[in-house]
């Protein structure tokens, strides 16, 4: 074989091998094979020394261009197979972004927050509008203006959570309000006739049962102006019951006391289970209700002492007063059925996500 042949059959070798090539590695290594310092196409110029010498520079740069001619292919074929690389990772990581997502947890509000939102819904339609009152507030405010002086025993229901504040000498201890009476005085302080209002805050009692919970919440409404009577409070209630509970629910005035209030009552609304008969449909005895009724909360006409401590002539303003238990409201409504009120503060969402 003349070394012509030698470089020609090299030539075809190396570009067979460099169009075979499957990834750059491979290439990497024809080119060490072929044009490297120890490589096949070094080694044949080597041979170049027995060659005649009049021969010699025609050889020599023969086997250039082969030499050129190889690097090229390698050259091209790094670009073929880099881009069908870059192609083949490209495919692989690559995303469907039309694919539908994961929906992250939706929550909703609370449903003491959505029977909040409820009922003041309904008594703005009337004209009352919802006021914010301290939760946490002075003697004065809580029992005192109430016409609930120190000592007095109509306390011992509400007397409750004090705080280790400083005693005011006007204003007394500071205690969290076991009911939303406080606004009573406090809105009336204000002067701005006519007052309708709804006060919607948290209460503490110093209780835990099925039917009652330390922190509730109540909603107090006010309506105090020249000329208010009894007969207003009953429409007010009548309203507000049929809005919130249904259209054939009724409501019941019996007397009660409260001493903010006189007369006072407790207000009753007509069972939802049994539509006030006593009796479901089956005949057996209805269990929601002891009567066919269910009780709602206090109301009354507010007490001329309580007027007078807000700065209000008796003889010039009247008004009524009522409050009542949103969470114990919202286990009236009919198909409720919760049989404890504790379920609403456990955040399990399995009985949450229900509402
Ligand atoms: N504050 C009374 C209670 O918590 C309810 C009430 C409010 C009664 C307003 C009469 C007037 O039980």
């Amino acid at each position: 074989m003349t070394f012509v042949d030698k470089l020609q059959a090299l030539a075809q070798t190396a570009n067979r091998a460099i169009k075979q090539a499957k990834t750059l590695d491979e290439l990497q290594e024809l080119e060490t094979r072929f044009l490297g310092r120890k490589g096949e196409l070094t080694s044949l110029l080597r041979g170049l020394a027995e060659v005649d010498e009049k021969e010699r520079p025609a050889l020599g740069s023969l086997a250039n261009e082969v030499k050129v001619k190889i690097e090229s292919q390698i050259v091209q074929a790094r670009v073929g197979l880099s881009q069908g690389e870059m192609q083949e990772q490209l495919h692989a990581e690559a995303e469907d972004v039309t694919e539908p997502g994961t929906r992250p947890p939706e929550g909703h509000l609370h449903l003491v927050t959505q029977a909040m939102r409820e009922i003041t819904e309904i008594f703005s339609r009337v004209g009352f509008v919802r006021t914010r009152y301290p939760e946490v507030d002075w003697d004065w405010y809580a029992f005192e203006a109430l016409n609930m002086p120190k000592d007095h025993p109509a306390r011992d229901e509400w007397e409750t959570f004090f705080i280790d504040a400083p005693p005011s000498a006007k204003m007394g201890k500071v205690v969290l309000t076991p009911h939303t009476s406080n606004a009573q005085v406090r809105e009336m302080e204000q002067k701005k006739f006519p007052i309708r209002i709804i006060n919607m805050a948290k209460c503490y009692r110093r209780q835990m049962d099925i039917t009652h919970v330390p922190m509730f919440h109540q909603f107090e409404g006010l309506y105090v102006d020249k000329n208010v009577g009894i007969t207003h409070l009953r429409g007010i209630f009548d309203y507000f019951v049929k809005q919130f509970f249904g259209p054939t629910r009724q409501t019941r005035l019996r007397p009660f006391h409260f001493r903010f209030t006189e007369p006072s009552f407790e207000i009753d609304v007509s069972c939802g289970i049994c539509d006030g008969t006593t009796k479901l449909p089956n005949g057996e005895k209805c269990r929601t209700c002891k009567s066919g009724w269910l009780e709602l909360g206090g109301s009354g006409m507010v007490h001329p002492n309580v007027l007078k401590a807000a700065g209000l002539d008796p003889e010039e303003y009247s008004g009524f007063a009522f409050g009542w238990g949103v969470e114990r409201s919202y286990m009236m409504k009919e198909g409720m059925q919760l049989d404890d009120i504790r379920t609403l503060y456990k955040n399990d969402l399995r009985f949450l996500q229900q509402f």
